[in-house]
This record gives structure tokens, C-alpha cells and sequence, in this order.
């Protein structure tokens, strides 16, 4: 198929189901007309997520959800210019019911498809509802990733730190799982923070090299700290939850910005850039919007509903892609990028 050139002003339907929520985004002129996500309450009992029981979960969200998002935007479907979808990183299953849906309608509307990277997407929400000034730092935080991204130009990203075992949302997670306490562990552990002393404990940052991080060294020192306090004091996490959880969440946010600030020195920025699941957190938006103040930086963070995974950053990195003329071809197998 040859697609005609698309511009700033084309319509263009995001698709997201990379991993346990469902979404659909409608752009127009470059301004999100809509945005809605199913999440997926089947996996909390599980505390994580459970592939085969996220694609299907995403099988039965993915139409209400499309027809959702063009009835809020008030378009119909063929009035779609382009279709925009996660191709990777992601899980396979999950993947594949986002892709195949999209390149369905692509195929049937003859409009073309777009395939989008995760992670550039979630960098991507940053230009929603900021103009951004480069060169940009950006620190993405989610469940499966946490790096640390030279931004020159739009589309132009430089990994120049990423962690080498844990993600810091595998970090929360797990820590909350540690502490008996739901999934996911983020929200929770932010909630119980929230009322807590962050210096009641402190837990040891990690040794790493350069830029890198490393987070499965603090979940393994919270887990000898509650045994060693629990033998002393069987009540222990009943009575500290809270401080605990604000200590635990201080030391993360203290081991992300410490990297911030090294890379910081090495790397000339005009701006700084929160993206990904854990930039959700309150308190690590408040000392990263603290940090670019001292720094005399500009900050962008999405607000919550572009932070955890959603089309709308689908739809703007796909218009991205789609002004560089850089789509699909539907004959290439295969299209996620795992
Ligand atoms: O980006 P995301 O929605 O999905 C991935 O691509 O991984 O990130 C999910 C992660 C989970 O680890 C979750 O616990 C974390 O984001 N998260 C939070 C908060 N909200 C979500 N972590 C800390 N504080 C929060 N308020
Ligand atoms: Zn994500």
C-alpha cells in the first residue's frame, strides 16, 4: 500500500496493549481528543501479572474500548487517517491482540499503519502538553524499565544509563508484595508513605558503575530488615507500615536521583523529563520538579492519566513516525518488537 503523506493535522487512532491495560486514543490536529484505558483487576489476586490472563483480558476490552475513544472524540472510524500501535517491548500475547486488531482496521479502512517503541512513546507523552526544549534529559521509570535518556530532538533518544537487574516499579512491586500488600505495589506503597517519616530507615544505594542503576539489592534489604525487626518485635510492620513504606520510597527516589544529578554533570541539558508507570508517584514528582528548580532546568511529568500506560502517547509518538513517513508494511512479519 502507499500511503499518502500525513501531517500535524491528520487524525490518528492509538492502540495500546502492551501489557495489562487495555487502551484507545484519538488525536486530532495534534491535540488528544480522547483517551481510555481498561485496566485489569484479574491479576491483583496473583500480585503480578499473569500473561495468558492479561491477552485475553485485553481480546474482550480492545472494541468497547476503540468504540469508546471515537465516540468520545466524536469521530467515526473512517475518518481515521492512520492507525497508530505498540509494537514492542511488551508480552508477546498481549502484544498481538493490539497489533492484530490495528492491522485489521488498516487493512479494511486502507489507512496506513504505524508501528510504535513502548518506551519512546512514553517519552513521547511528554510533547502532550509541553513544548519541549532540547536537549532533554529524561529519566523513564516503569514497571520493566528504568533509563536514563538523551533527548536531542524529537525521535532522537540516546540510552546513556539503565538499570542491570530490577526495574524501580519491580522494586516497588516487590516490595510491597514483601510487606503483604497488593499489586500493584506502587500505588499502594505510595499510599501508606504518604502518612509516614521517610528518614525512620535507611536503605543502602547500590554500588554501580557510570550511570547504571540497581534495584534488586534494596527489595532483598527490606526483606532482612522486616525478619530481623519481626523477630524483636512481632508487631513490627503493623505498627511502622507506614514509615517504612516512606522510608522504602525515599530511598528509591533518592537512588533515582542520584543518577539524575551525575548524568546531569556529563551531559549539557536545557530541560529535564519524568516519564513511564512510577512518574505517577507524588513525591518523587515533587523532588524531580525540586531538582530542576535548583538546576535552573525546565521540567515536564504527564499528568496521571499520560504517566501509566495509555494510547494517547501511542497516538503522539505514531504522529511522530507518521510525519517521517516511517510506517508498517503489512507484509512484514514480524511485527512485535518483544
Ligand atoms: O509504565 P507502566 O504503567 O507499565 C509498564 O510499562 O511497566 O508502569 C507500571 C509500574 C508498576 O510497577 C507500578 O507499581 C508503578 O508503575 N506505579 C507506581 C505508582 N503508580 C504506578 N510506582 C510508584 N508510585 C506510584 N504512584
Ligand atoms: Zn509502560
Amino acid at each position: 500500500m502507499s500511503n499518502p503523506p500525513l501531517s500535524a493535522n491528520s487524525t490518528i487512532l492509538g492502540i495500546e496493549s502492551s501489557c495489562d491495560d487495555t487502551s484507545a486514543a484519538v488525536m486530532i490536529n495534534g491535540k488528544i481528543a480522547s483517551n481510555i484505558t481498561a485496566s485489569q483487576d484479574v491479576h491483583r489476586k496473583y500480585g503480578g501479572v499473569v500473561p495468558e490472563l492479561a491477552s485475553r483480558a485485553h481480546q474482550s476490552h480492545i472494541i468497547p474500548v476503540i468504540n469508546a475513544a471515537l465516540e468520545k472524540a466524536q469521530i467515526r472510524l473512517k475518518e481515521v487517517d492512520a492507525i497508530a500501535v505498540t509494537q514492542g517491548p511488551g508480552l508477546m500475547g498481549s502484544l498481538v491482540v493490539g497489533l492484530n486488531t490495528a492491522k485489521g482496521l488498516s487493512l479494511s479502512l486502507n489507512k496506513p499503519l504505524i508501528g510504535v517503541n513502548h518506551l519512546h512513546a512514553h517519552i513521547a507523552a511528554l510533547h502532550i502538553e509541553n513544548s519541549v526544549k532540547f536537549p532533554m534529559l529524561a529519566l523513564l521509570v516503569s514497571g520493566g524499565h528504568t533509563q536514563l535518556i538523551w533527548v536531542t530532538e524529537t525521535g532522537n533518544y540516546e540510552i546513556i544509563g539503565q538499570t542491570i537487574d530490577d526495574a524501580v516499579g519491580e522494586a516497588f512491586d516487590k516490595g510491597a508484595k514483601i510487606m503483604g500488600m497488593g499489586y500493584p505495589g506502587g500505588p499502594e506503597i505510595a499510599k501508606w508513605a504518604s502518612q509516614g517519616d521517610p528518614l525512620f530507615h535507611k536503605f543502602p544505594d547500590s554500588q554501580t558503575e557510570n550511570l547504571e542503576f540497581s534495584f534488586s539489592g534494596i527489595k532483598t534489604s527490606l526483606l532482612y530488615y522486616l525478619k530481623k525487626s519481626l523477630k524483636e518485635d512481632p508487631e513490627f510492620l503493623e505498627k511502622n507500615r507506614a514509615h517504612i513504606c516512606a522510608a522504602y520510597q525515599h530511598s528509591l527516589i533518592e537512588m533515582l536521583l542520584k543518577r539524575v544529578k551525575k548524568a546531569l554533570k556529563i551531559y549539557p541539558t536545557a530541560s529535564i523529563g519524568l516519564v513511564g508507570g512510577v512518574s505517577a508517584n507524588t513525591m518523587l514528582r515533587n523532588s524531580f520538579v525540586r531538582l530542576a528548580h535548583q538546576k535552573n532546568l525546565e521540567s515536564y511529568i504527564p499528568s496521571f492519566e499520560y504517566c501509566t500506560d495509555n494510547a494517547a502517547m501511542i497516538a503522539q509518538a505514531g504522529l511522530f513516525l507518521a510525519e517521517q513517513q516511517k510506517f508498517l508494511n503489512l507484509d512484514e512479519l514480524p511485527y512485535t518488537r518483544a
